[in-house]
């Protein structure tokens, strides 16, 4: 790869060689006016060595991400060895499932590309323009290493109106059904969320069907595609009510998520106002509360954490004795600690045991903001 050098500051160096694979617009020196989205840069320290190479981005926050410590520039062989390794990381995960994150952006060393896996189909989705040619390079790599039959470019929710989501090989999938455990989930890459499917949401999953739901009842808040239910389903529960503002998922979730459609209810709703109005006497064993990131801006986070507690406050009466509460949250603006603190807070009187359930080893925490789920499950 082609490189331009640029000297960064003493600090910038103190915390890439520390680790962090970002560096902000605000830490540039004006040397950096030069550059161009999608250059790669050689970081020169003080001494005018060589330390890393980095894809920049013209005017936007995070101003470098780093691809490469050391003096070397990255080359395709260092490219194709890294993703071996990574891959390596995936092999106890692929026993388990056939959909799994493949490539978990800078978490496993690579910025702003993430590749999906389901079956024979790959789903590429790139964070930033500078790492589109790295994804799309990536991208036709995995496609061999895995014998992928698809490989669709999927621009995340935050580039929609940027980039045309694409085929890059291979037929336009269908939706397809994967077997993750004792689950067979529906994935649908064209229209559903993220890459397709909350493969992050694998562990709750896990976690839930091996729970003994024998003839117990579940309120599934923020349901999506209702995947939670059917993993509820599968560990015995007798009745699951879904809930999410999306028609759509609810409509997908009947037609792929239930063993026993009479077992389940689909609610087309605003969870926050419907929760108000949800009758006392409506009592569960479970309660899931997974809402929508809500604070993708540090302002947000207040205004986010307030909601959580207010939903949190609802649905606590409606929690049976010896019940389970589990909630999450899927934004790393809000920390561990504060959400953390919301949700004991909001439980402390009833329900004293939390337990946190840790990342699955294809969705790895590599840096503090890429630790962005956080699933924590409440008893007393
Ligand atoms: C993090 S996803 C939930 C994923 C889901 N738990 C699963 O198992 O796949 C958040 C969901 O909240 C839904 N949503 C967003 N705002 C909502 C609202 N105000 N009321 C109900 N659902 C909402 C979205 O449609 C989305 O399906």
């Amino acid at each position: 790869m082609k490189s331009r050098r640029y000297q960064v500051k003493k600090e910038v160096e103190k915390v890439i060689q520390q680790g962090h694979p970002w560096v902000f617009k605000s830490h540039l020196s004006s040397a950096a006016n030069i550059f161009k989205t999608g250059d790669c840069l050689a970081l020169v320290n003080a001494s005018n060595e060589v330390f890393g190479y980095g894809l920049f981005e013209k005017d936007a926050l995070i101003a470098i991400r780093l691809l490469k410590a050391g003096k070397t520039p990255p080359s395709a062989e260092w490219f194709k060895s890294k993703l071996k390794k990574i891959l390596s990381r995936r092999e106890n995960i692929k026993k388990f499932t056939e959909g799994y994150r493949a490539l978990h952006g800078e978490n496993d060393g690579i910025p702003g590309v993430v590749f999906d896996v389901y079956g024979k189909i790959g789903v590429l989705q790139t964070y930033t323009p500078s790492v589109d040619p790295i994804g799309r390079y990536l991208a036709w790599v995995l496609r061999k290493e895995l014998q992928l039959e698809s490989v669709v470019w999927k621009a995340p929710s935050r580039r929609k109106k940027e980039i045309v989501s694409r085929l890059l090989y291979g037929k336009q999938p269908k939706p397809e059904s994967i077997r993750e455990g004792k689950l067979k989930i529906a994935v649908d890459v064209g229209e559903g969320q993220k890459s397709g499917a909350f493969l992050d949401l694998r562990g709750l999953r896990k976690f839930l069907s091996l729970q003994n739901l024998k003839g117990k009842r579940v309120l599934n808040l923020f349901s999506y595609t209702g995947t939670l239910g059917l993993a509820a389903e599968v560990a015995g529960a007798q009745e699951i009510w879904n809930v999410d503002i999306s028609k759509g998922a609810l409509k997908f979730s009947e037609q792929f998520h239930s063993l026993d459609k009479k077992k389940f209810r689909y609610v087309a709703a605003d969870v926050f106002s419907w929760v108000e109005s949800l009758p006392p006497q409506e009592k569960f064993d479970v309660i899931i509360v997974d809402p929508p990131s809500m604070a993708s801006e540090t302002k947000q986070i207040s205004v986010a954490l307030k909601a959580y507690s207010r939903v949190y406050k609802r649905v606590l009466p409606h929690l049976k004795p010896k019940g389970m509460m589990i909630v999450c949250c899927c934004t790393s603006r809000i920390t561990r600690q504060q959400f953390n603190e919301v949700a004991k807070k909001s439980f402390s009187t009833s329900l004293r045991k939390m337990k946190s359930l840790p990342p699955e080893d294809d969705h790895p925490v590599g840096f503090p903001q890429g630790d962005y789920l956080k699933l924590l499950v409440f008893t007393d």
